[in-house]
């Protein structure tokens, strides 16, 4: 059975501060180990509202929690995260929300997947594969200024230009359906090398990110997650690389700050309090974490507290 390693577990749990009869929602449940580890530490009223969007995920956590009443499975995505928790039967606050961005090492293990640079597979990258495009599709349609923005915004890839116009030139010829002839195309294309990283990886990573609308999706679980909290909830996030990062970071400082419109002012209305206190900055992995999940490596937590109204 694929596995996944769950990352900055102990930091996960204590940034929840788990309380045995809690509620909370893991919105990025992969193999469950974040969720398995919240359920361990819960009582027999806890309870975990676990969401994916991948159907592969939502099939193997039926099959590991099949006898688990305190966990429901959600399918779909966290964009509209307080439909999901409520979909799922859950109503009034939660005392912890967890966000664990990005992919899983099934997804990225399984070359079927399309989502890995690594070994050759369909050029899929979908993390819901039974809807939306598959990034075969979006290379086979989108316009060469279009591919080299995705590139460049969400790739941070300096030869966005050079590489959009490769892939260009090779669908000419025949369509790219393959994650090999990508990779391929960008390596040919990519006119310097990073120690120690494929040149094809910041491609990869932006056409998934792309692809799936991730930026969007956490966009839009934010201030909702803040919402579904209790006051003293606990909302974490971890984030796999700087943009996800930014967003988190910002939003936390946003609502820290409360609206910038009553700074000064006597009377704050409650709609324009702070909701919400940052727990320390980012927690990183430790090296023993680092040496035995290498994946753990680029993983950054921020953990905030949601404050009474
Ligand atoms: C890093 S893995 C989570 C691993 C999990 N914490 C564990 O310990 O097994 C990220 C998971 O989130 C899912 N995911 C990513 N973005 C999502 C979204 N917008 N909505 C729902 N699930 C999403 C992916 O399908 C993937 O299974």
């Amino acid at each position: 059975m694929a596995e996944h390693t769950p990352v900055l577990l102990d930091e996960v749990l204590a940034g929840l501060a788990i309380r045995p009869d809690g509620r909370y929602c893991d919105a990025t449940f992969g193999r469950g180990g974040h969720t398995a580890a919240i359920l361990a530490a819960l009582g027999p009223t806890g309870r975990v509202v676990a969401i994916d969007r991948d159907p592969e995920a939502i099939r193997a956590g039926q099959r590991r929690f099949a006898e688990e009443s305190r966990l429901t499975l959600v399918r779909g995505s966290f964009g509209p995260l307080e439909e999901r928790v409520r979909a799922a039967g859950v109503e009034g606050e939660l005392d912890g929300v967890l966000l664990d961005l990005g992919v899983s090492s099934p997804q990225l293990d399984e070359a079927s997947r399309g989502f890995s640079f690594m070994q050759d597979g369909p050029l899929d990258m979908r993390m819901d594969n039974e809807a939306g495009q598959s990034a075969a599709q979006w290379l086979a349609r989108a316009g060469e200024r279009e591919i080299a923005d995705v590139l460049r915004e969400l790739g941070e890839e300096r030869f966005a230009r050079r590489i959009a116009r490769a892939i260009v030139a090779a669908r000419a010829t025949a369509p790219v359906i393959r994650t090999g002839e990508l990779a391929a195309i960008v390596a040919a294309a990519v006119p310097t090398r990073e120690p120690g990283k494929h040149p094809a990886t910041r491609t990869f990573q932006a056409i998934r990110i792309h692809l799936n609308g991730e930026l969007e999706a956490l966009q839009s679980a934010l201030p909702q997650a803040v919402r579904l909290l209790s006051a003293g909830g606990r909302l974490c996030v971890i984030s796999f690389h700087s943009l996800e990062d930014r967003i988190a970071k910002r939003f936390i400082r946003r609502e820290e700050q409360g609206d910038p419109v009553y700074a000064g002012l006597p009377n704050v209305p409650p709609h324009a309090r702070p909701r919400l206190r940052r727990m320390g900055g980012a927690i990183v992995a430790g090296e023993a974490e680092v040496a035995a999940n290498p994946r753990a490596r680029s993983a950054v937590l921020r953990v905030a507290e949601r404050l009474a109204a």
